[in-house]
């Protein structure tokens, strides 16, 4: 986690991290409105500098971006200035700040490895309204034409001692409330 911490960093993460396509902040909105039938609030959890926050405020009346890091939530709120964006340094894994049913849709944008999951999995059964929906997604990683290089790639990535991304884009997780 200290991989995250320092201004400098956030300012470096800002500027040289991927952003993703746009066409798939159209999916989500899409997805969720198939859920609670309303774009009214999203919170996008573990946002880092807001890059993975920003492109929601297209579609939702109220973004919330929120990451443990208060560098990465210092870089988000001098970055980002819109109406219907907030940012707000919070663990994933307690979302004391938002009532019960009050959320039409949580995204966690390439941090769901870093998250605590049996407690955020339940702040999110309480923050989402019935039918709201949950969005884990993130990069994909690369392949070589090496198959021997590929597997020292595969095992580095699981065990972490490796870090490597790309613009590979896959969502791991798509979950809805029942309605
Ligand atoms: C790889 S960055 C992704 C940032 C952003 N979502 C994006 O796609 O650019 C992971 C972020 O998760 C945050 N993070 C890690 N553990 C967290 C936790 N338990 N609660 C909230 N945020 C966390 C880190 O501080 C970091 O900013």
């Amino acid at each position: 986690m200290e991989l995250f911490v320092g201004s400098e960093h956030s300012e470096t993460y800002q500027k040289y991290r991927p952003t993703y396509p746009p066409a798939m902040y159209d999916f989500i909105a899409e997805y969720c409105k198939t859920g609670t039938g309303s774009l009214g609030s999203a919170v996008d959890v573990g946002c880092g500098t807001g890059l993975s926050t920003l492109p929601m405020c297209k579609y939702f009346q109220s973004v919330i971006g929120t990451d443990v890091i208060e560098t990465q939530i210092n870089t988000a709120q001098t970055t980002h200035r819109q109406s219907n964006l907030s940012f707000c340094t919070s663990k994933a894994e307690s979302f004391a700040f938002l009532s019960d049913c009050s959320v039409d849709l949580v995204t966690v944008a390439q941090a769901m490895h870093w998250i605590e999951q049996e407690p955020f999995y339940r702040e999110v059964k309480r923050i989402l309204r019935p039918g709201g929906s949950l969005v884990v997604y993130g990069y994909g990683i690369g392949t070589l034409d090496n198959s021997d290089a590929d597997k020292i790639i595969d095992k580095a990535s699981l065990t972490g001692e490796v870090y490597i991304d790309s613009l590979f884009l896959v969502f791991t997780n798509i979950y809805q409330e029942q309605s």
